[in-house]
C-alpha cells in the first residue's frame, strides 16, 4: 500500500478521523485491514477505490458508538456521505453501503463484492497472532484473568471481568470464519484459526503445568 494507491481520502486525512492510534480498533487497526482488503480485494477482483475508501472511514463512528451506543457502521456511513460530497454519488454510495454492512451484528447484509472483502478483511484482524493481541489488549482493559479452563469456559460466558480471552477464542472468534463470504478471505481464516487453536491448548498445558 502507497499513498499514491488510488482512494477518496489519503491516509493522513483518514488518521485524523480516529482519536485513537493503537487498541483494537484505533488507526492501527484500520491500517492492517487495509493491508488485508489490499491483499483480498485484488484476488477477488473488487473495484478498489471504492475498496480503500471504505476501508479507511469503515471504524469513524466507533467513538459515537462509545459515547452515545448509536450503531458505529451506520452512522460511520452517514458520516462518510458527508465527507465524500462532492465526489461522484454511485461512488460515494458504494463506499456507504461497505461501511454500513461492514458490522458483525447488524442486519445490513453487504450486496456488493466490496462491502463483502472489508467486512472478510475486518474480521480477519481479529483473528491469528494478531488476535490473539487484540483479546489480551481487550482483556487488559477490562482487567480479566488471562485464561479459565477451556472446560470451565464451555460451561457459559458470564461477560464482564469473568470474560476471558478464551471466552473470547471459543464464543466469537472461532465462529468468525463462518461469516465470511470470499474464498480468499476463508483460506487466510483456516491458516489463522489454527495458529489460535495451537496457541489456546499450549497456553492450557502451560497453564496446568505439563509443559
Ligand atoms: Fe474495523
Amino acid at each position: 500500500m502507497t499513498e499514491s494507491a488510488p482512494s477518496l481520502i489519503s491516509i493522513e486525512e483518514a488518521k485524523a478521523l480516529y482519536p485513537e492510534a493503537g487498541g483494537a480498533h484505533g488507526f492501527s487497526h484500520v491500517l492492517r485491514v487495509l493491508r488485508l482488503t489490499e491483499r483480498i480485494g485484488q484476488a477477488e477482483g473488487a473495484d478498489m477505490l471504492v475498496l480503500r475508501t471504505a476501508c479507511l472511514l469503515h471504524d469513524i463512528g466507533r467513538p459515537a458508538e462509545a459515547a452515545a451506543g448509536v450503531c458505529h457502521a451506520q452512522w460511520g456511513a452517514e458520516r462518510a456521505r458527508q465527507l465524500l460530497a462532492g465526489h461522484p454519488p454511485e461512488l460515494v454510495e458504494a463506499v456507504a453501503h461497505a461501511i454500513a454492512a461492514h458490522r458483525f451484528r447488524n442486519d445490513v447484509e453487504p450486496r456488493t463484492l466490496e462491502a463483502k472483502v472489508l467486512s472478510d478483511a475486518d474480521k480477519l484482524d481479529a483473528l491469528g497472532a494478531v488476535g490473539v493481541a487484540r483479546a489480551y489488549a481487550m482483556a487488559g482493559e477490562r482487567g480479566s484473568d488471562l485464561w479459565v479452563p477451556m472446560d470451565a469456559a464451555r460451561q457459559g460466558d458470564a461477560g464482564g471481568k469473568e470474560h476471558t480471552p478464551v471466552h473470547e477464542f471459543l464464543y466469537k472468534l472461532s465462529r468468525l470464519p463462518e461469516h465470511l463470504y470470499t474464498p480468499t478471505a476463508r483460506r487466510m481464516a483456516e491458516h489463522r484459526l489454527r495458529f489460535m487453536q495451537v496457541f489456546f491448548e499450549e497456553l492450557e498445558a502451560e497453564m496446568l503445568g505439563e509443559r
